[in-house]
């Protein structure tokens, strides 16, 4: 049972503690409004507190769209300070999603734009239906990407890159998101879920604090680069303690398979 009532998302968790969080304003291609944010830094909570969830994806309501971008009605209104509100919001939610030591996959099943762009990049792995569009657009409205897309796209395509996508504001498929690196996996489409949920099960057959403690020091490459090196140590150091080490390293020498326990 969901703690949150919510009325622009849909949360679902299978058996298996996989959550599929589905944005869904089909009318409006499931543009990211001020509603959409704030249930969406609900239900980000709500995955990290609750213990029978392991992993989440992401994805939006239709065929035609994951995210058409911000709400481009609510962005008429703003202001210069309200502009960098606005996009500290946005940063604030997206960094929520990136932070969480459960792993995100965004399965994106159609158009990718903008902050929908930036959402899915938020996400620790992204699955793309093969008809995906991603683009950043906002230059086009007299914008930049506020949601954090000008920091991560950088660091997942590279500087040269971001900036040509950026500045053309090209709208690419899926197959190209792929050969640069802005998806990890194209499949069928109408498969993107399954494909997610394929890969978060293999994820779950690992050792549980590892996942986490992978995922905290993969982003820790993101500080300056004395501290992300000092934080890996420390969370191997902290894995070193844990009964699933004891029980992986034990496993791998008897040749057997690991039963792992997440202490
Ligand atoms: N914000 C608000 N509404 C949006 C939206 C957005 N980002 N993207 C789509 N919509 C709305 C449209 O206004 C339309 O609403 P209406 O039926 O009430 O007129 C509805 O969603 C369907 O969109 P439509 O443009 O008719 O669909 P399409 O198939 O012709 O085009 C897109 C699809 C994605 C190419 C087009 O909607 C688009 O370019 N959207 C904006 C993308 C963008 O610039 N995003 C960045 C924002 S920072």
């Amino acid at each position: 049972m969901s703690k949150h009532v919510f009325e622009t998302l849909l949360l679902e968790v299978d058996e298996e503690g996989l959550a599929v969080i589905t944005i869904n304003r089909p009318q409006k291609l499931n543009a990211l409004n001020s509603q959409v944010l704030s249930e969406l830094e609900d239900v980000v909570h709500e995955i990290n507190d609750r213990e029978d969830i392991f992993a989440a994806i992401l994805t939006g309501s239709g065929e035609k769209a994951f995210v058409a971008g911000a709400d481009i009605a609510e962005l008429q209104d703003l202001n210069a300070p309200r502009g960098t509100v606005a996009a500290e919001r946005g940063q604030e939610v997206f960094a929520l999603i990136e932070n969480s030591t459960k792993p995100f996959i965004a399965a994106v099943n159609g158009y990718a734009l903008g902050g929908g762009c930036e959402l899915a990049m938020s996400a620790h792995i992204r699955i793309a239906g093969e008809k995906a569009v991603f683009g950043l657009p906002e230059l086009s409205l007299g914008l930049i990407p506020g949601y954090g897309g000008t920091q991560r796209l950088s660091r997942l395509v590279g500087k040269g890159r971001a900036l040509e996508f950026i500045l053309t504001g090209a709208q690419i498929k899926a197959e190209q998101a792929l050969a640069i690196g802005l998806v990890n996996k194209v499949v069928a489409v109408g498969e993107e879920v399954k494909a997610s949920k394929e890969m978060l099960k293999v994820i779950t057959t690992k050792a549980p604090l590892a996942v986490k403690n992978a995922i905290k020091a993969i982003q820790a490459s993101e500080l300056d680069k004395e501290s992300g090196y000092r934080a890996e140590a420390e969370l191997f150091g902290n894995l070193c303690a844990t009964e699933d080490f004891t029980e992986g390293t034990t496993a791998f020498l008897e040749k057997r398979k690991p039963n792992f326990t997440g202490r």
